[in-house]
Parts: structure tokens; sequence; C-alpha cells
């Protein structure tokens, strides 16, 4: 049981100030009559609540899949750059929300901005093996020492190991891009480990995520709200 004014704050309907005030107006339906105490005690799921004669979406937890754009950074408060969470619309903004996972400022692509924690630690542990896929573009071209390199494990130049990785390369005719598929998230990681190739990234996207892909429809800087369908994609069937 939740109290109603609890419920509809954690579902994005404004402050918990904002809120109270809408239900003492009349503006809100439980189970289709009019609930005017905030303090009401809602069964949250069984209970239909309405505002202004819309159906409040009743899920507790929020998924966005976001095509994150280069410039803003991947945090929920920042002193300098904007964040994804300012860029995020109205319509999906929820108390807490916070990136599942860092894009560094200059990395492209899929980012699911979530107020799950359980949720991004499940698909954030290096153990859970979901490989996350980035599209590198790079300053020279990827040998077989290189792939050999990273299907071993990188090390970095102060000792920390990678785990295996796969790079791939699809265009035997553009050997300077290539697809990298890892299942941690250390701090610049596809960066360091072609650095510590000899190669640096001139451009990085990420393209999936387990088996839930970016996709070309989702053009750069735009959001879409992920089914429960989507999210269960991201842990079946992992390529290890
Ligand atoms: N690895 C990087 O180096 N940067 C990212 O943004 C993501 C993975």
């Amino acid at each position: 049981m939740e109290r109603l004014d609890k419920y509809l704050t954690e579902r994005g309907k404004g402050s918990r100030k904002e809120v109270q005030k809408l239900i003492r107006s009349g503006a809100v339906c439980v189970n289709g009559t009019i609930c005017k105490k905030p303090e009401a005690k809602l069964n949250e799921q069984s209970d239909t609540v309405t505002v202004s004669g819309e159906k409040v979406d009743g899920d507790k937890f929020i998924y966005i899949m976001m095509n994150k754009p280069a410039g803003v950074v991947s945090a929920t408060k920042d002193n300098h750059d904007k964040t994804v969470i300012d860029i995020l619309p109205d319509e999906f903004k929820r108390p807490n929300m916070f990136p599942a996972g860092r894009l560094d400022k200059d990395t492209e692509g899929l980012l699911i901005i979530t107020n799950d924690g359980e949720f991004a630690h499940k698909m954030l542990s290096p153990s859970k093996k979901v490989y996350k896929q980035y599209e590198a573009e790079l300053d020279g071209e990827v040998t077989g020492d290189t792939i050999y390199a990273f299907k071993n494990g990188i090390t970095f130049s102060d000792g920390t190991k990678c785990m295996p990785a796969e790079l791939i390369i699809h265009d035997k005719s553009r050997k300077n891009t290539a697809i990298v598929k890892i299942c941690e998230g250390k701090f610049h990681q596809v960066k360091k480990m072609f650095a510590a190739c000899g190669l640096k990234v001139v451009h990085l996207k990420r393209i999936s995520i387990g088996n839930l892909y970016l996709g070309s429809n989702l053009t750069i800087g735009c959001c879409k709200k992920l089914t429960k369908l989507d999210i269960e994609s991201i842990f079946i069937g992992n390529i290890h």
C-alpha cells in the first residue's frame, strides 16, 4: 500500500506539494471515484488512478533508451556541462532517474536512463556477462595482432587487466572501423584498450546492450520508452 500523493510523485506527476494541490482540487480519481485525500492508501497492483481523466501509468520503474549525443555528460548533475538528465524530455522524467552506466562526453549511442537501481546493477555487473557492443572508428587499421590481443585480454599500462573481448571488422575495405564487444565498464575502457595496441579512437558509438539494439530509427539526442520485453531482451541470449 502506498500514499496517493507519493504514488503520483513517483510517477512524474509533480512534486509532493504540487500533487497534493492537484488531489485537493478534485482532479484525481481512484477506481473512478474522486479522491481528495493526499494521504489515501492505494493498492499499486490493482487500483487505477486517473489525473484529469487520463490514466496514470502504474509502473514504478521507467526505462528510457536515449541515443546520446556527443557533448553531454552521463551524470545526473554537472556544474559545467549539460547532462543526459537535462536533455530528457519532460514526458519521461521521474524522480531519481540516472544513467545506467556511463558513456564518455564525446561518445554517442545507446544509453539507458532509469530509476531502477537493481536493474542497473544487474546490467552493469561484469559477472552477468551482458555484452555491450561499440562501433569504433580508429586513426589506423586494426590488424590480426590487435584482434588477438583483445581476445587474450588487454592489460593497461597501470596493470589493470581486462576480460577477453571480441573485435570484429565487418567491412574489410574499412579496417579502421571495428565492432568491440565487452561486458565490463571500466573508465574509458574501449579507448584505453585500443591505446594499448597503439590506436586512437576518433569516434565511438554504443550500438547494443545485450540483445537490445539502438537501431537506425532513433535519431541522435532522441529518446523512447522501453517495454518490459525490451528490458528482458537485454538479459536473454547474451553473446558470450
Ligand atoms: N569505452 C570508452 O572508452 N568510452 C565510452 O564512452 C564507453 C566505453
